[in-house]
């Protein structure tokens, strides 16, 4: 299968064929995500929450980022692959965003990069285009301003939050984003934005009228037992599986039905006799 690309994302929005697009921070889950056919893999700073075990997603840091795209780049050939910059990787200086971004392509072999932020960030994603660099945009909920936010709640609900999110918007799509993430917003406004942009809009927690939608993969299996947001599906109990194969690998080794002899390894007869010569 030829790999994903920008011109395909593009494709697909123009279309109407929805975007599926799923996080990873690991080889095999990137690997049973390719094989599954899913458009885009993101490898998100929420690494730093369902990986790492962080309150948020602040403490990531680039060298984590850096880490974490390895071992999915390894395991991914199909998928489009966006790397999400770390808290206080982009916003200190334009020279730490474009050393930051490039890290994230060169030593990590992503496709793209994502950073937090609308209009304020414009000028920084429009540099990182000017040089090469294809930028996914995330406005809305921004994880990593949730202390100024207030918490982890639904954006856009005011006349002014909602105008400020269209500018936000339309900002993003000037300065060359080639998509945008929208994160906690009512679907009717979303929508609104969806056809109010060229480029196509991915949502969590943004209802369905958006071009594409993004979980966090381990909310998506049932692996984050802290909180599910209410626009969390969970597809699968993989937690539930994992306790028990962890409880009857403990039940095996104590009782000594684990290792079987098909998990043992066999000596030649003859040199069991010499050894056992010696020590007699
Ligand atoms: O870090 C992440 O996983 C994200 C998604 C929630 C969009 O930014």
């Amino acid at each position: 299968m030829d790999k994903v690309t920008i011109h395909d994302l593009h494709r697909m929005k123009t279309r109407g064929e929805p975007i599926s697009m799923l996080t990873a921070y690991d080889y095999p889950t990137a690997l049973l995500l390719d094989q599954s056919g899913i458009d885009v893999i993101l490898v998100g700073d929420s690494a730093g929450m369902v990986v790492h075990g962080f309150e948020t997603t602040l403490p990531v840091t680039m060298d984590m980022m850096v880490m974490h795209c390895q071992a999915v780049r390894r395991g991914a050939k199909r998928a489009f692959l966006i790397g999400d910059m770390p808290f206080m990787s982009y916003q200190t200086s334009l020279e730490d965003a474009r050393r930051n971004a490039g890290r994230l392509l060169v030593e990590g072999g992503m496709d793209a990069v994502k950073l937090e932020g609308g209009q304020h960030m414009a000028g920084t994603i429009r540099e990182l285009v000017a040089i090469g660099i294809a930028v996914q945009g995330h406005i809305g909920l921004t994880p990593q301003s949730v202390s100024q936010l207030g918490g982890f709640k639904v954006q856009g609900k005011t006349v002014e939050a909602a105008r400020q999110l269209l500018d936000d918007a339309r900002a993003l799509e000037a300065a060359g984003a080639f998509s945008m993430v929208l994160e906690a917003i009512p679907a009717r406004l979303a929508e609104l934005i969806t056809r109010s942009v060229g480029v196509p809009t991915i949502s969590i927690g943004a209802g369905a009228g958006c071009d594409g939608q993004v979980l966090v993969t381990h909310d998506v299996l049932g692996l984050f037992d802290r909180f599910t947001p209410k626009f969390v599906k969970q597809f699968a109990n993989v937690a539930d599986t994992m306790r028990g194969a962890f409880e009857m690998y403990q039940a095996e080794v104590r009782s000594r039905t684990f290792p079987g002899a098909e998990h043992q390894f066999t000596m030649p007869d003859d040199v069991w006799d010499v050894i056992q010569s010696e020590l007699e």
